[in-house]
């Protein structure tokens, strides 16, 4: 692999589809060096994947993942560089992802007139922002050496198995986490609308019961917002800690705090203007899901499935859950979470 190259500063990242399109030079052959340790790792225990398709989860310290999955993080974990200005979106999978990828891009490419043209207007969040375990199990990790910098990419990986050169620089991490209920919520309707239908994939039950147990692509989920807590605890230069339900309520409040942590802080003349309210009405999920690439656009993945562009953008509501949930499986499930966030300062 070539030696990570961090380019000059510009001022407008452009989509990574571009760079990829223009790029495809670059790409190489799969790897498979890591396979033979996949193949000793834990199986999962059930037949019914309603996630990982032809793919079964196996754990790899302490994270249940899709086999290709793991096989991304292993040759991540071992090859990626990572440079100072970079910015990292990492998230459990359903938790407000596309909607921060929007608004971090947005926020980095903002100026005062170029909001009604943007790329966002033609481009799917996921296509502005790389999703870096699929581009590592896709042979693409070279690609994402050569986006200009600041660099802005995704990860759905929890802080315990990101890279060492993420940990250790003093680039910046941006986590967004969501109560676990509509996690699972939003989960079942994506995989629906992956599968195409809901008889092809387990019952909403078995699904609440698997992430439970924590048994989900990157899983458990509390382990996996625990660890990004605990470290932007630690380092608040480093991890901005954002919670869907709060950027729903106050998406100004919030959009200001993104920009500042990333170093590109509203002036008082945008402020004036109403940039930020424009950066907000872009982003939002009214103005994005009636995009044309959002309605009938479709990304390709690393397990040769058609996801549709459409498929992530569902509401923008919390609390869904109360529609598809118990009381009694929605207490267990705050139980578990109040047990986990025990005297962390962490809340539902
Ligand atoms: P629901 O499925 O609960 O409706 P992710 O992007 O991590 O996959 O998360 C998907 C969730 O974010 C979906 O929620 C989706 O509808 C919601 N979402 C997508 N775009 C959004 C936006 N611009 N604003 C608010 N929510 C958005």
């Amino acid at each position: 692999m070539a030696s990570n190259v961090c380019v000059a500063n510009v001022d407008f990242p452009i989509p990574y589809k571009t760079i990829q399109e223009a790029n495809s030079h670059l790409i190489e052959k799969l790897p498979q060096e890591h396979d033979a340790l996949i193949a000793t790792l834990p199986l999962e225990p059930f037949l019914e994947r309603p996630f990982s398709f032809d793919q079964p989860y196996r754990l790899y310290k302490g994270v249940w993942m899709s086999e290709i999955n793991i096989r991304g993080t292993l040759v991540m974990q071992q090859h990626f560089k990572s440079c100072r200005t970079d910015i990292f979106l990492a998230s459990f999978p359903k938790s407000g992802t596309t909607w921060s990828k929007a608004m971090i891009f947005a926020t980095l490419t903002r100026t005062n007139n170029s909001l009604n043209q943007h790329s966002l207007n033609t481009h799917n969040p996921h296509q502005c922002v790389p999703y870096m375990e699929v581009e590592f199990v896709t042979g693409r990790s070279q690609i994402l050496e050569v986006i200009p910098s600041p660099r802005v990419m995704n990860t759905h990986l929890p802080y315990s198995l990101l890279p060492h050169s993420i940990t250790e620089s003093s680039c910046r991490i941006v986590y967004v986490w969501r109560d676990p209920k509509d996690v699972i919520v939003s989960m079942w309707y994506f995989a629906q609308k992956i599968l195409g239908g809901a008889d092809k994939m387990v019952t909403f039950d078995q699904l609440y019961e698997r992430f439970y147990q924590g048994l989900n692509s990157y899983g458990p989920v509390w382990n996996h917002i625990f660890g990004y807590w605990e470290e932007c605890k630690r380092r608040p230069e480093k991890i901005i800690f954002l919670k869907y339900e709060h950027i729903l309520q106050e998406p100004v409040k919030y959009a200001k705090q993104l920009a500042h942590f990333m170093g590109c802080p509203y002036s008082e003349t945008e402020e004036n203007h109403g940039v930020v309210e424009q950066i907000v009405e872009l982003c939002s999920f009214k103005t994005m899901k009636d995009f044309d690439v959002n309605k009938y656009g479709n990304l390709p993945t690393s397990e040769n499935i058609n996801v549709t562009n459409a498929s992530f953008f569902k509401k923008d509501e919390a609390g869904d859950w109360k529609n598809h949930m118990t009381r009694e499986m929605a207490e267990r499930l705050d139980t578990i979470t109040k047990e986990k966030f025990n005297g962390s300062g962490l809340q539902i």
